[in-house]
């Protein structure tokens, strides 16, 4: 299995290096405008092979689109991250161009990839590389939904351990779908549990909307803390997607996908649950929401939609 990652900046490089890590794929090309970056990445990440035990092999190429042939995988992480109180969506007049760019000359080496799309605003990103390109659904799938269920893990756990149960993310199922955006991504509280029980039955309605909430922000939070936008979750939730996809594991994991009349609505991308496996989007899974958290998915759409009416000036 070859995968590419484009874009060696914090999120690109935390894809390769977490990919690497786990050892299944043969070969991962990092590549990126920027002279010498990808290169000097891929080596320090090799440089990690005896330690961290992997056979996979990282190369870094500057702009060599041609290193990159053959990839079953690629993950578009290019453009530019954004800086403490800007918004995702501000982001769009730069990453368009960029990343209609880059999706263009990756399928020229690449025709059958499954392109998996981090770069922000990500649902966005994602509808304009399916209206670009044109490919089957399946094989366009955005990264928002797998980080912020595990931002919304990581609050839940932390309120358990406030609320005197010893909870760490892996004791928490829970899932976040909607937009990737701040106000209108959908933690889905209805579903969320501690062991398989309700977290509703741990915790008052006070506290899990301060999960909820802090859940929301989890990404300006952590650019407002660092300068910049957040790598480690980032990058681990695409890898993931990448893992579910070379192994054929058909996960269930919220990814933005193209609906065409699933939960109601047509004509944009957005996350919901789906299955993830060698074909990429292998289903799409409907679940029964709550009441409000169906009102609060439509207006998840309404903006995602309002960002969307936006692609066609951000590419002029
Ligand atoms: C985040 O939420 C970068 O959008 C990404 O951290």
């Amino acid at each position: 299995m070859k995968v590419t990652v484009v874009g060696s900046g914090n999120v690109g490089a935390t894809v390769a290096n977490v990919l690497a890590a786990k050892g299944f794929a043969s070969e991962i090309v990092l590549i990126d405008i920027k002279e010498g970056l990808s290169e000097g990445k891929a080596m320090d990440m090799m440089q990690t092979a005896h330690m961290l035990n992997f056979d996979t092999t990282v190369v870094g190429v500057t702009n060599d689109y041609a290193a990159t042939a053959g990839s079953q995988v690629v993950v578009v992480t290019s453009g530019i991250p954004r800086k403490p109180g800007m918004t995702r969506e501000q982001l769009i007049g730069t990453n368009a161009k960029i990343v209609k760019s880059v999706v263009d000359q990756i399928l020229e080496h690449s025709p059958e990839a499954i392109l998996i799309i981090v770069s922000n605003p990500m649902d966005a990103m994602t509808y304009l590389t399916l209206k670009d390109t044109k490919l089957p659904r399946n094989r366009i799938i955005g990264q928002g939904g797998m980080l912020d269920s595990s931002r919304f893990r990581y609050y839940l756990a932390e309120a358990l351990k406030e609320a005197g149960y010893p909870a760490t993310p892996t004791d928490i199922d829970g899932m976040v779908v909607g937009g990737h955006a701040d106000k209108t991504m959908v933690p889905l509280v209805s579903l969320a549990t501690y062991r398989g029980i309700p977290v509703t039955q741990f915790l008052s309605e006070e506290a899990i909307q301060k999960a909820v909430e802090a859940t929301k922000v989890g990404g300006a939070t952590c650019t407002k803390l660092l300068g910049t936008s957040a790598w480690y979750a980032p990058g681990a939730a695409a890898a993931a997607l990448v893992e579910a996809i070379a192994l054929d594991a058909k996960k269930l994991i919220p990814c933005c996908v193209y609906l065409e009349g699933e939960y109601g609505e047509k004509d944009l991308c957005i996350g919901v649950p789906v299955i993830l496996g060698k074909n990429g989007i292998e289903k799409i899974v409907e679940v029964e929401f709550s009441e409000a958290e169906k009102a609060k998915f439509a207006e998840s759409v309404a903006a995602a939609r309002e960002v969307n009416s936006k692609l066609a000036d951000a590419l002029k």
